[in-house]
């Protein structure tokens, strides 16, 4: 038997309650699979740490990490209020980025995707839905502002200043965009790559190397689009994107905007693919305005689940499996109460009984 070692981080927020959805499904994939073993150990992260620990990163947590073949997410994060009990260079969000850093995840993929028997989910009016959204977002983690050079202090005239780089060499540029590459030539072979080149140096940089790349790549249609154009295209024409590829900031603030056009930030999972580790997270937060009432969306949370079958297991026909359990379970009429619309005809269930319902629907599929 094959035993994958598992660290669960569940985190803030509504992390506990859409973590318990995963580690269900996690058992029923294991019941399914004789010579395949999840052990799955628990650690502490986030502000909850931190106020259990003092430390939103514990070495414990960190040891148990290194030694895990792969690493499940929850939700960091306080609300805007109660972040302040904890001080700035200790955050949850800082700790974040330490793991990040720590195992070099650069390559983090954001699928927005939403098929187009769903499209009463999305906001937009089902003709820009069509056939439905299918995109991969994929976003390098590890560079640029985030974790650039920053300083803050009161200048020379006296008035209060903050300052951070924005910086890439050109080798983490063309990893991501080999990444991305290679990911367009499994799909459609469409590749937009987002940038803000007249007027950021290092997006003119970012332009040029995926020029270079390109030649290898014959097979794929390549788009250089602006970052603001996209925000808009995202909204008017989601349908013709199929790869985009994206620095660290610009990343957040589409993928996000990703889970808009879908509907939900429920409906956002992700990948954290590094050279020798990687972890699955949710795209989106702790969600502290719906923590503790059980009615979290948790596909984002399995969904980061099927990701991980896939990407760091090989276990690519039960990811499949559980990607189409959850789609079962929206084509029964079910959902958590974040997709509701006014008028529509959603049956709305909590987040334990969507977890239940993806069981039922997966148990029905050949392992
Ligand atoms: P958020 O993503 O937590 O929530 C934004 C909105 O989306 C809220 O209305 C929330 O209820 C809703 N939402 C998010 N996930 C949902 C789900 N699964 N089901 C239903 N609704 C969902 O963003 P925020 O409120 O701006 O941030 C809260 C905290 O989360 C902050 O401390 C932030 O730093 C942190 N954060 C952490 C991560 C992470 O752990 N990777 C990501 C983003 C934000
Ligand atoms: C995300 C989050 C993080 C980010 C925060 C919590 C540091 O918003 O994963 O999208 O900005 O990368
Ligand atoms: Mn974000």
């Amino acid at each position: 038997m094959n035993t994958y070692r598992i660290a669960l981080l569940a985190g803030d927020g509504i992390g506990e309650e859409i973590m318990a959805e995963a580690v269900k499904i996690l058992g029923i994939v294991s019941s399914r699979h004789a010579e395949i073993g999840f052990e799955l150990i628990p650690a502490a992260f986030g502000a909850s740490a931190w106020f259990s620990t003092g430390s939103c990163w514990p070495a414990e947590t960190e040891e148990l990490c290194d030694a895990a073949d792969a690493i499940l997410k929850g939700t960091i994060g306080l609300g805007h209020t109660e972040s302040r009990q904890i001080p700035p260079d200790q955050s949850p969000e800082k700790g974040l980025l330490m793991m990040r850093r720590r195992y070099d995840t650069f390559a983090n993929f954001r699928p927005v995707y939403l098929p187009g028997f769903l499209a009463h989910f999305s906001p937009l009016r089902p003709e820009i839905i069509g056939d439905g959204i299918d995109i991969m977002i994929i976003r390098e983690l590890v560079g640029g502002l985030y974790f650039g050079e920053k300083e803050a202090g009161v200048n020379t005239q006296g008035l209060r200043y903050a300052r951070e780089i924005l910086e890439y060499d050109e080798n983490q540029i063309h990893r991501i965009v080999l990444v991305a590459f290679e990911t367009a030539r499994k799909r459609r072979r469409k590749l937009h790559s987002i940038h803000k080149s007249n007027v950021l140096k290092s997006s003119m940089l970012w332009t040029d190397i995926v020029d270079e790349v390109s030649v290898d790549f014959p097979d794929v249609e390549v788009n250089h689009m602006l970052v603001d154009a996209a925000a808009t295209h995202l909204c008017l024409r989601p349908t013709e994107f199929d790869v985009m590829v994206m620095e660290n900031l610009f990343g957040d603030i589409l993928s996000d905007q990703g889970g808009g056009i879908l509907g939900s930030l429920g409906l956002m999972p992700s990948a954290c693919l590094g050279p020798d580790k990687s972890y699955y997270e949710p795209s989106h937060g702790s969600a502290p305005d719906i923590a503790g009432k059980n009615i979290a969306n948790p596909y984002s949370m399995i969904g980061s689940v099927a990701m991980m079958l896939e990407m760091s297991f090989g276990m690519d026909r039960e990811a499949k499996n559980l990607w189409q359990a959850m789609q079962q379970v929206f084509a029964g009429g079910y959902s958590t109460p974040d997709i509701s619309k006014p008028g529509s005809d959603i049956t709305m269930v909590s987040t334990e009984e969507f977890g239940d319902r993806v069981v039922a629907e997966l148990t029905k599929l050949p392992a």
